[in-house]
């Protein structure tokens, strides 16, 4: 449904003198999602979840510069293309609960949303009324504003507004933020439900726990790439990681070794030939300097990386 190839972003910035300068928040990215699958998206803070998931919604920043090929349905997403299918085709649960309309009441809101993505006039007052039902938001809620919503509440109204119509990708950024263990379970499972449904759900979360509930596959950002695609049986078992990376989030969770995994990047400096995580890496040698892995099939996932 979704196939992402070499994608990157870049912002220019002008620093001291008013010397104009590039950085690079994204570099190689590549990202598969399917019709019927949940594939979580795991990265730690600034890995460039987020900004991916604008990339897919056309929604980046004017100062931002994208490279790459994104394919949706088979046919390349251009940018008349992304507007057009943005909240009808593919719809977002953004992070921010800021990206909620201030003077609008919620009700109004979910149901613009449901008008977007094809729910009939007739049919929208129930529609709304059923996708608060959903995510235990009561009828009266509708009637607020923002504001007057508590953090955890403003999460379930933006799940209502993206799911509430007839989108076939569902990105959903950090979906379960904030809720508590109940309520960030039932909205995983209505997400799990939506993809069972035939839609394609890519699911940006830093909870690998989260993600394991109810994905089927696993793609592992680090610093704006991917390292590593596996299926989420395979972070169940363990054994089967491939990248260093990966093994060390695997093994930073409580359910395992819970080793603590190295939480800032070093980063290599910009322009440099080898590979990116090598500073991080026990592994590394002399070609992990030279050049930078490709990302490559390994097994049923894929894995940027000369030693895995
Ligand atoms: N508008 C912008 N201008 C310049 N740099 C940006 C902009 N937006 C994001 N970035 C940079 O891009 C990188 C990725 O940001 P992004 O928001 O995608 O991270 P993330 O993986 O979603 O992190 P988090 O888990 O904290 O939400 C960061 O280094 C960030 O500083
Ligand atoms: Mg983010």
């Amino acid at each position: 449904m979704l196939s992402v190839y070499d994608l990157s972003i870049s912002f220019s910035h002008y620093s001291f003198g008013l010397k104009k300068r590039e950085v690079r928040a994204i570099e190689d990215l590549y990202l598969q999602v399917s019709a019927g699958q949940i594939m979580a998206v795991i990265g730690q803070s600034g890995a460039g979840k987020s900004l991916l998931a604008h990339a897919l919604l056309g929604i980046l920043p004017r100062h931002a510069l994208l490279t790459g090929s994104l394919f949706f349905k088979g046919r390349p997403l251009t940018e008349q293309r992304l507007a057009e299918l943005r909240g009808r085709e593919i719809a977002l649960i953004p992070q921010s609960i800021t990206s909620l309309n201030p003077l609008l009441r919620v009700g109004a809101q979910v149901a613009r949303a449901a008008r977007l993505s094809g729910v009939s006039k007739k049919k929208v007052g129930l529609a709304v009324h059923q996708a608060f039902a959903r995510y235990g938001l009561k009828d009266d809620v509708a009637k607020l504003f923002p504001h007057q919503l508590s953090g955890g509440m403003a999460r379930r109204v933006l799940t209502a507004t993206a799911t509430i119509g007839k989108a076939d990708l569902i990105v959903a950024d950090e979906p379960v933020n904030g809720l508590d263990v109940p309520t960030a379970k039932e909205t995983l499972a209505h997400l799990r439900e939506l993809a069972d449904s035939g839609k394609g759900v890519l699911l940006i979360t830093h909870d690998i726990e989260a993600a394991l509930q109810v994905a089927d596959k696993v793609t592992v950002f680090w610093a704006g790439t991917t390292l590593e695609v596996a299926a989420a049986d395979n972070f169940r078992e363990g054994g089967r990681l491939r990248h260093p990376y990966t093994r060390a989030l695997w093994n930073a969770l409580p359910t395992n070794a819970f080793l603590l995994a190295r939480q800032q990047p070093a980063l290599t400096p910009p322009g440099s030939p080898g590979c990116p995580f090598r500073l991080c890496c026990a592994r590394q040698d002399s070609l992990c300097a030279e050049r930078a892995p490709k990302l490559r099939n390994a097994g049923q996932g894929m894995v940027r990386c000369h030693h895995a």
